[in-house]
């Protein structure tokens, strides 16, 4: 893993000190980082983004021992986590101090909290000595990155400190605390088993969020959408789909899986992508692999759809968004 030397992590700590926006890398996702007490520094991040004022954003901190400044409560189910998980790709939402800024919590009595484990933003968070808010470093909508010069893409004057590429590759797994059980509000980079493990498999619930259930943008039907038109297609019904694109003219493209049923010779060759075996490794490569396949501008791609079991649902909650961002524009 690269990691920027002890210079470049305390300056980018004194910008943040000052109220810049800083990129810094996580295990999951690369985040846009700002001082989390500084109201004009976090509405910053709002503003690069192009994303909506009432969507909340994670507050980065070192670990357990911070998480008391900024949440009024800690219920028992959190200090299990917590000291399962964290660091890690764990974001839990609990009661908010009343000093927790609305501009962070997107005017809710709730916050976000989340301890990196990537050696590079522990390094930040303490030369910098409070707590960053900081959303996935792209534009709104768009596909997390998880390189440095993906950021550097989207954002090319922000300070970007480079950790490498990321371990995990999907956004963490988010947890809400208020209420009676836990509940999944995003599925994540940490998979459900290990949750289930740690709290009881009667202790999750999974369900779809209500309409007085906090906003998670990142739960939004259309989002995290590459810039390619996209569809999941179960393998079986892959070559007749393409074929009935190619008819149409259109330039397509296949995102496969290895060992997949698909087979059809008579079909022209398409352009195809291969994806790994596994659901972690594929989630791991999914963004990277997107934005390449972008470069082609290709008309379509179409996916094979994964698995439909739990150890995908991160993934195939991914795809779907990103597939539904395109039906959204097709049909306005
Ligand atoms: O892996 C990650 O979680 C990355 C890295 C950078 O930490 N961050 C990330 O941030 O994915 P973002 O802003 O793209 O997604 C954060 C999600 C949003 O869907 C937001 O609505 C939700 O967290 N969230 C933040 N505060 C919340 C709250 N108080 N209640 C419910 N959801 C909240
Ligand atoms: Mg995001």
């Amino acid at each position: 893993m690269n990691r920027p030397p002890a210079t470049l992590i305390h300056d980018a700590a004194r910008r943040l000190g000052a109220g810049d926006v800083v990129a810094f890398p996580t295990e999951t996702v690369y985040g846009l980082g700002a001082d989390a007490r500084n109201e004009a520094a976090v509405r910053r991040i709002y503003a690069l983004k192009g994303r909506p004022a009432d969507h909340p954003l994670i507050v980065h901190v070192t670990g357990r021992d911070a998480a008391g400044q900024w949440a009024a409560e800690i219920p028992e189910a959190a200090r299990v986590l917590m000291a399962r998980f964290w660091p890690g790709p764990l974001t839990l939402v609990l009661p908010a101090r009343d000093e927790v800024s609305h501009v962070v919590t997107g005017g809710q009595d709730s916050v976000a909290l989340r301890a990196p484990h990537h050696p590079v933003a522990q390094a930040l968070l303490r030369a910098f000595g409070g707590g960053l808010a900081a959303p996935s470093a792209n534009p709104f909508g768009r596909v997390s990155p998880t390189e440095a010069r993906h950021v550097r893409s989207y954002f090319p004057e922000l300070t970007v400190l480079d950790g490498g590429p990321c371990r995990l590759g999907l956004e963490s797994t988010i947890v809400s605390l208020i209420g009676e059980r836990p509940r999944v509000l995003r599925p994540g980079a940490l998979p459900l088993s290990a949750l289930r493990e740690a709290l009881g498999s009667t202790c999750i619930e999974t369900g779809a969020a209500d309409a007085s259930s906090p906003r998670v943008p990142g739960a939004l039907p259309a989002h995290y959408a590459p810039a390619t038109p996209l569809e999941v297609i179960p393998a079986a019904g892959l070559a007749r789909h393409a074929e009935g694109l190619l008819a149409r003219g259109l330039r397509v493209a296949v995102l496969r899986r290895p060992c997949g049923p698909w087979q059809n010779p008579v079909l022209p060759p398409l352009p195809r992508f291969l994806m790994p075996a596994g659901a972690r490794a594929y989630g791991r490569r999914l963004y990277a692999r997107l934005r390449e396949i972008d470069r082609f501008g290709f008309d379509r791609l179409l996916v094979e759809a994964p698995p439909a079991d739990e150890d995908w649902w991160a993934v195939n909650d991914r795809l779907a968004r990103a597939a539904n961002r395109h039906l959204q524009e097709v049909s306005s």
